[in-house]
């Protein structure tokens, strides 16, 4: 019996080794709940409004599609969920939310620090910055704001995919 239970339990360590060398490297928001925001990036040209999209939607298409970014996929931080799924108007300091974008190994992500809203472009393998320093370039942390401080009251406390 102890030896049936020894062999047991090397087999389910060779299992969970073999999963973790398949599987790429985790990331802090793999374990969060999903977000509201998730769908294709269409095309550049392609107008969404009669597919039910609106126009902040639009806005982000036109904003990105050059970028190809490819599919898109939102997660929220669990300790921000439900403020979150209220539309809260201000959010406690800490992470927020993400949108990842796998096609591009990119993710873009919403903090609070200070009571700020802080955005951020990381690089999906690392975790590391690659926002842009560019005045106007998509992937500055100034664009992200410009959006996401309201747009006519589509976003709210920085957070736009809980919209609808
Ligand atoms: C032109 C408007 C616009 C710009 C610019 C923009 N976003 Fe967004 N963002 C949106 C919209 C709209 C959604 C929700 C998409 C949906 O509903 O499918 C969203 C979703 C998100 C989400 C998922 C959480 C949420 O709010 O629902 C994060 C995180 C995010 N954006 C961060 C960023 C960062 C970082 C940048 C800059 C690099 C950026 N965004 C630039 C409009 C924009």
């Amino acid at each position: 019996m102890k030896k049936l239970l020894t062999v047991i339990a090397l087999f389910t360590a060779l299992i969970t080794l073999g999963a973790a060398g398949t599987s790429n490297a985790a990331n802090y928001w793999d374990k969060w709940p999903a977000g509201k925001a998730k769908g294709p990036m269409p095309e550049c040209g392609v107008n969404v409004l009669p597919l039910g999209g609106d126009d902040i939607l639009q806005a982000t298409v036109d904003t990105y599609c050059k970028l190809k970014p490819g599919a898109y996929e939102s997660y929220i931080n669990p300790a921000v969920k439900k403020d979150y799924d209220k539309r809260a108007k201000k959010y406690a300091d800490g992470k927020g939310g993400v949108l990842v974008f796998k096609a591009i190994g990119a993710v873009f992500t919403t903090d609070f620090a200070g009571g700020k809203i802080v955005y951020d472009v990381l690089a999906i393998k690392d975790e590391k910055s690659i926002a842009s320093k560019d005045k106007g370039h998509p992937l500055n942390p100034e664009t992200c704001a410009t959006c996401h401080a309201g747009f006519n009251g589509a976003c709210q406390g920085g957070f736009c995919g809980n919209r609808h």
